[in-house]
């Protein structure tokens, strides 16, 4: 595996015409980013993956500074994953990156939270297409809306053909918790407080009926009834437009954020897939 940090040299790198595969990552390595690797090792010649603390997605007042972060970790993790090129740039590398707006998929749901986060998602993400250039770029389902955000914006903008986003399950700890870099920042209390988290969104999936906001007020008992953990906001949404639906009828996903403690926490489930176990769909 090489690590790179200038573009000029992962162009260079890439100059030959092979099938590419591209997995962005902010780092801090875990399972999850591991497994879009593995995949994309196995469907593809060469393998890219980056990773940069991309500060246009992080406001003011969130974890921009205390992100956490382990570049020799990483290489080692990211090197027994099979992927070829670690490319690291600096912020000054990235700049300039023209802004990309998104509409109304960046505004709700988790956008209402998050303003300007997916304007940052999706302007970070082009900047990278366009260094890369054409690939099969893997994605995480544990941030459906901004697989969704991302797959809009390769649809509505000029970005460098082929460019394919492939979205991959997510993936678990043992107890059902989503993988996720942030995890690291609960003690051990409250680390196992936050398996409520999925164990509430899996057994709302599992209702039946078309009723949307009977599974919502599920979640907000289930969670309400799991002391230390504070529910942001839980939606039954359209898993492409992030859309508010009243009725189940076709795909829809729950999604939710909550607190534990300060750590804000992302989760989502497909209605009616069968996650009974707590292990991926
Ligand atoms: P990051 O949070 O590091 O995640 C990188 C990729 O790994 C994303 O596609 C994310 O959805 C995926 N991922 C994270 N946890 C996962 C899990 N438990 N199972 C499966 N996939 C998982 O998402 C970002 O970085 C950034 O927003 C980025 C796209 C790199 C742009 O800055």
């Amino acid at each position: 595996m090489k690590l790179v940090s200038s573009i000029a040299a992962l162009r260079a790198e890439l100059s030959a015409n092979t099938n590419v595969g591209f997995v962005p990552t902010m780092g801090f390595l875990h399972e999850g980013h591991l497994t879009l690797a593995r995949r994309s090792v196995s469907e593809n010649d060469v393998t890219v993956m980056s990773i940069f603390v991309n500060p246009l997605q992080f406001a003011p007042s969130e974890d921009l500074s205390s992100y956490p972060r382990d570049i020799e970790r990483d290489t080692a993790l990211a090197e027994t994953a099979g992927v070829d090129f670690l490319f690291v740039p600096s912020v000054a590398e990235m700049s300039p990156m023209e802004t990309v707006e998104v509409g109304r998929i960046g505004q709700i749901c988790e956008g209402e939270y998050r303003p300007g986060h997916f304007t940052g998602v999706a302007t970070v993400c082009a900047r990278l297409f366009e260094i890369v250039g054409p690939c099969r770029a893997y994605f995480g389902m544990k941030d459906a809306q901004q697989l969704a955000v991302v797959r809009k914006m390769v649809r509505e903008t000029r970005l460098p053909p082929p460019l394919e986003v492939i979205g991959c399950p997510t993936v678990r700890e043992a107890d059902g918790l989503a993988m996720s870099s942030r995890n690291v920042y609960l003690d051990p209390q409250q680390r196992q407080l936050a398996s409520a988290i999925p164990k509430a969104l899996f057994a709302a999936a599992e209702l039946t009926g078309p009723d949307a906001e009977a599974r919502r007020a599920f979640v907000v008992a289930e969670l309400d009834a799991a002391k230390g953990v504070t529910l942001q906001y839980v939606d039954i949404v359209d898993p492409e437009t992030f859309e508010s639906l009243q009725y189940v009828k076709g795909r829809a996903i729950v999604v939710l954020a909550a607190f534990v403690g300060n750590t804000r926490l992302i989760d989502n489930v497909e209605v009616g897939t069968d996650v009974g176990t707590g292990q991926p769909a």
